[in-house]
């Protein structure tokens, strides 16, 4: 059976069809935040601060995150509210199928995904975020020299993702071809990862640029 969860009305959620774009789809950001400021995502915010903390830490940006999960987007909510952030949207839908429509080519500064779900099972392999199409959408919406810092407990994932961000021509490994990063960019640990160190998994983190022209 399942509970209808309560509503969190919040101007921090964010629905598209009522969001102002140009006739590509595009959204126009500056009407949504008020402001040009330039633009990170996080995918798979979970119900993780980690972008609320990175907010805090570098506040000339404006944060889009994506969650589909309606249960762990309204923790999330409650958690930005209680944090007073005004820099932070979040929009509760699957990025895969919106990302290449609603921002422009070039325009993102930094792009997030902790713990993307590993789908450790062969069969469920195809729902992996990270893929070769995946990660040419990625380069394409990153500013040059914008940054790509992913992380995951899943070793053959991470391995999986060195080999198709490191096959993705425009970005570059910050570590070195076929190698992780000994720290990720933002340290800031997410709920899922602690739940990972607690029982003793090691973390990888893979940290890229998009390169300059
Ligand atoms: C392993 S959890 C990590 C959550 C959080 N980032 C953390 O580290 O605690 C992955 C999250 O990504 C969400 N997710 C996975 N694929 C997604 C997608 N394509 N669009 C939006 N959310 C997604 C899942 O619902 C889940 O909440």
């Amino acid at each position: 059976m399942s509970r209808k969860l309560p509503d969190l009305i919040s101007d921090h959620e964010i629905h598209l069809d009522s969001l102002p774009c140009e006739l590509s789809g595009a959204v126009r950001w500056n009407l949504v935040f008020g402001a040009d400021r330039p633009l990170r995502l996080e995918i798979g915010v979970g119900n993780s601060p980690f972008l609320i903390e990175v907010s805090k830490v570098s506040p000339d940006f404006h944060y889009v995150g994506f969650e589909y999960s309606a249960k762990r987007v309204l923790k999330f909510l409650k958690k930005v509210e209680r944090a007073e952030i005004t820099n932070i949207r979040i929009i509760r839908m699957n990025a895969s199928s919106v990302l290449d429509r609603i921002f422009q080519p070039a325009s993102v500064d930094h792009i997030f995904i902790n713990p993307p779900d590993p789908w450790p099972k062969r069969r469920h392999a195809k729902k992996r975020f990270v893929s070769s199409e995946s990660a040419a959408l990625l380069e394409r919406l990153l500013r040059p020299g914008g940054g790509l810092s992913l992380r995951t407990d899943a070793l053959e994932y991470a391995l999986l993702m060195l080999e198709v961000l490191d096959g993705t021509e425009g970005l570059v490994n910050a570590a070195g071809a076929g190698s992780f990063s000994a720290s990720p960019a933002y340290p800031f640990e997410t709920p899922y990862e602690s739940k990972f160190r607690a029982v003793g998994k090691r973390i990888h983190y893979l940290e890229y640029r998009k390169r300059l022209p």
